[in-house]
């Protein structure tokens, strides 16, 4: 098991739109530690959801640190943009970016943490000569486009052979995971080496989304902070 701190994630794709605020705010009293933003262009995934002026927005009413993660295609054209709207931390997903090393170094020149996410089927190693210009890793557990899908329980050695890679080389990334986690997975994922847990379904469908937080949190095997 990861000997980091658990973290939670809530995703806000999965939230009550009209009162985003209200839920941000929800989150942040029930101890969750960031807030994720999943920002899609219709391109890279066949969804489309929100960008810059919602991270500015989210950023002027909750402390939380935001965590936005980037589904579109030329991410290196927004990063500067998104780091300036308020992001602290930015990830980009690896196949949609040519010019990988330079688009993570232009995120932490714009003061927000880089990170770097893998599709399922993009194996670590595609990311193993950047791996020490990244602050995080985000395994995405589902294909990316939609709240709402199954976990997929073939990401688990995967996650594993990421977090024995940084361990080899001496690297303190975090590891995120992102799609279809709920009480049931969380063990699972700390376990295989996850220290940070993406949720949306799993938290702004739960009829009391600030208990699923904690229990999430305890699933994982931490204790409520
Ligand atoms: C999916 C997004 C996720 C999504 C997860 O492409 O990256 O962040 O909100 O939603 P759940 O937790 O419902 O699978
Ligand atoms: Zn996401």
């Amino acid at each position: 098991m990861s000997s980091k701190r658990i973290q939670i994630s809530p995703s806000i794709l999965s939230a009550d739109m009209a009162r985003l605020a209200e839920q941000a705010q929800l989150v942040e009293r029930a101890g969750a530690d960031l807030l994720h933003v999943d920002v899609m262009d219709g391109r890279f995934v066949p969804n489309l959801t929100v960008g810059l002026p919602v991270v500015r927005a989210l950023a002027g009413c909750c402390s939380l640190p935001l965590d936005v993660h980037l589904m579109i295609v030329e991410p290196d054209r927004w990063v500067e943009q998104f780091a300036a709207a308020g992001a602290a931390i930015v990830t980009v997903q690896a196949e949609a970016t040519f010019h990988l090393y330079r688009t993570l170094q232009s995120i932490r020149q714009a003061g927000a943490r880089p990170a770097v996410a893998l599709n399922p089927a993009t194996p670590p190693a595609a990311i193993e000569p950047v791996l020490d210009q990244v602050d995080m890793v985000l395994v995405m557990t589902v294909e990316p486009g939609f709240g709402g899908q199954a976990f997929l329980p073939g990401m688990l050695p995967k996650i594993e052979q990421l977090a024995g890679l940084c361990q080899k080389r001496g690297l303190t990334v975090d590891i995120q995971v992102d799609g279809g986690i709920n009480t049931a997975v969380a063990g699972p994922v700390a376990r295989a080496g996850a220290n940070i847990l993406v949720a949306g379904t799993a938290i702004f469908g739960a009829e009391d989304p600030a208990a699923a937080v904690s229990q999430l949190r305890r699933s994982a095997g931490n204790e409520v902070s």
